[in-house]
């Protein structure tokens, strides 16, 4: 009699140990890859461009396009558990095709060279679905740089990340120090994305895919 009620609550024990531990570990398989922090770099914009929204390709309504090759720079910003982070504000800010950043300290020596119709910088406010979208240009290389985009992720007026994302397999990358400081496996293939050629697209666009995967969870 003793002997059926002992093997019953020893199973029920294992049972529950089990169970906790395979949550545990269920946690840990769900975790995603934190986005590494990266530099901010000398060139977030000292002035802002008359127009910040997420289109880089045209300033205001001017008919004129910027040059290069035209990128859907998509993504979503998660915390370390895939929930959206909604209201999150993304910035990104990039040089036009010719190399020029938008701020003076770069273009004041460089208005021969600069494309003024690329805005150079945008924002995007994520919804519910943490997501955002830019329509940009694919990165270029200039002296010293292998091709990156500068993101910054601000709530509520907090800074949460600055960070840079890049071309994947971009043979620049690997002469790169500023890519290369990122030593963990995981977290430099969480910043080098791929810039694919949109099958139906005529004019040869790209589209690109970029999560952002903040370490802490931020309230509101
Ligand atoms: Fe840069």
């Amino acid at each position: 009699m003793s002997e059926h009620i002992f093997i019953p609550s020893r199973r029920v024990f294992l049972g529950t140990v089990g169970a906790a531990f395979f949550t545990t570990r269920g946690l840990f398989a769900e975790e995603l890859v934190k986005t590494p922090a990266q530099t901010e770099g000398p060139f977030y914009p000292n002035k802002l461009p008359l127009d910040t929204d997420n289109d880089l390709l045209i300033i205001n309504d001017t008919i004129t396009p910027a040059v290069g090759e035209i990128t859907h720079l998509t993504g979503k910003v998660t915390d370390l558990k895939g929930n959206p982070v909604r209201n999150a504000l993304v910035e990104i800010w990039q040089c036009d095709a010719k190399g020029v950043y938008l701020h003076t300290r770069d273009s004041d020596g460089k208005k021969d060279q600069q494309d003024k119709h690329f805005q150079g910088f945008g924002r995007f406010l994520t919804g519910s679905t943490g997501e955002y979208y830019f329509r940009t240009i694919k990165p270029v290389p200039y002296p010293g740089r292998t091709p990156h985009i500068h993101f910054k992720i601000k709530k509520g007026g907090k800074e949460l990340l600055v960070t840079q994302c890049y071309i994947k397999g971009h043979a620049g990358n690997q002469k790169d120090g500023i890519y290369k400081s990122v030593r963990d496996a995981k977290a430099l293939a969480a910043i080098s994305v791929d810039f694919t050629p949109i099958k139906e697209s005529k004019a040869g666009e790209l589209a690109a895919k970029f999560d952002i995967v903040l370490g802490q969870t931020p309230v509101g």
